[in-house]
């Protein structure tokens, strides 16, 4: 079976088994019934905006495909329960539409609802720990459906429990978010501050925001539907105080300090230290890096899973040579 359309870096490679989930039932039948036909490895997709193939996958793959969006309000405060399958975007739109605030700085963020708390998706100031209320996953191991609340989540800056500790062994099917008729707009991030100027908005609904986020986001990023990517390929990697005195002051021209972690380290921008080492816009063959953000590699048209592999260890490998600094892929490679 054919992934080539089940991943946005649109690499070609193959999987033994295929299925599509549309209710959360189908799971438990799919794990009940027929556990002697199910092809381990797993490996759970929404909409493969998060994955670089570097091979043919030996297993099943279950693509979640759940739908439908429901919402209560009471008050000002207001409940939004979406099924995995339903694309990010759609979901922010929806409450946008809705005036249901808390979400609007993360619109066209590529992917699911089902793979959003899985690395904790976020931009522009926001990430969706703030809004997280709860979601149901299925445990593959036990059989059955649990329910996790915030906190057993693990949240931080693109990880979860369901990536990191509990990594393969549950498949998220529906997530519940906690939204306002009347929360606080996020326009701490300069970016934003900067497109609402330019267009001379002073008092910005969220609608505005959720409009500015994605003009900045179609001017930065590319398309994944023209050239093939997955966001950002690297973290923003977290450095001690220290750390960045020493960088600051060999890099003079160091643009600024990224966002503070806690009172003891920040996280830097890749962008810059990837551009800084010459590779932005460059590419290898069909592998290379977007012409306006560095952070995102991108495939003009047939690269392999592995060219776009070999290029991220030539950057993480110059990028240590010259700062120091180890990046780590955000990307999940196979
Ligand atoms: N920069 C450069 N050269 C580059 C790219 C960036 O110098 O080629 C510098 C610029 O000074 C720029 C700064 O880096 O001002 C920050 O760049 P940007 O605002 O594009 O944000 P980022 O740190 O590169 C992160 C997220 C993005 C998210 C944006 C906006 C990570 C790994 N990436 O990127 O998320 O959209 O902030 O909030 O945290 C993703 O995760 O896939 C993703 C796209």
């Amino acid at each position: 079976f054919s992934l080539k359309q089940y991943n946005t870096f649109g690499v070609e490679t193959f999987a033994k088994q295929y299925v599509e989930i549309r209710m959360e039932s189908e799971l438990i039948e799919l794990f009940g019934q027929t556990t002697a036909l199910i092809q381990k490895p797993l490996l759970v997709l929404g909409s493969g905006s998060n994955v670089l193939f570097t091979k043919n996958f030996n297993g099943l793959v279950i693509r979640m495909a759940i739908p439908g969006i429901k919402h209560t309000v009471s008050g000002t405060d207001v409940t939004v329960t979406a099924g995995a399958g339903v694309i990010w975007n759609d979901l922010v739109w929806y409450c946008v539409d809705r005036n249901f605030g808390g979400i609007e700085n993360m619109a066209l963020i590529p992917g699911t609802v089902g793979a959003a708390p899985v690395q904790n998706i976020g931009a522009y100031g926001a990430e969706l720990k703030d809004v997280f209320l709860s979601c149901r996953a299925f445990d593959t191991h036990r059989g059955e459906v649990a329910t996790f609340d915030r906190e057993a989540c693990h949240f931080s800056y693109r990880d979860s429990f369901f990536k990191n500790k509990a990594k393969g062994r549950y498949i998220i099917t529906q997530v519940t978010l906690s939204l306002s008729l009347d929360a606080a707009l996020n326009t701490s991030y300069g970016a934003i501050n900067t497109e609402l100027a330019k267009r001379n908005i002073t008092d910005p609904t969220i609608r505005d925001i959720a409009k500015v986020v994605s003009a900045i986001r179609t001017n930065k990023l590319p398309d994944p539907s023209t050239i093939g990517n997955a966001g950002s390929f690297f973290k923003n990697p977290i450095v001690s105080l220290q750390h960045l005195k020493h960088l600051q002051s060999a890099f003079p021209d160091m643009p600024f300090v990224y966002y503070p972690v806690d009172d003891k380290h920040v996280k830097i921008a890749a962008g810059w230290l990837i551009e800084q080492c010459g590779w932005k816009g460059k590419r290898i063959g069909d592998a290379g890096t977007w012409k306006s953000q560095a952070l995102v590699l991108v495939n003009h048209k047939n690269a392999s899973g592995t060219d776009i592999y070999r290029l991220s260890e030539r950057i993480i490998h110059d990028v240590k040579r010259r700062f120091g600094i180890t990046l780590e892929r955000e990307v999940n490679i196979l």
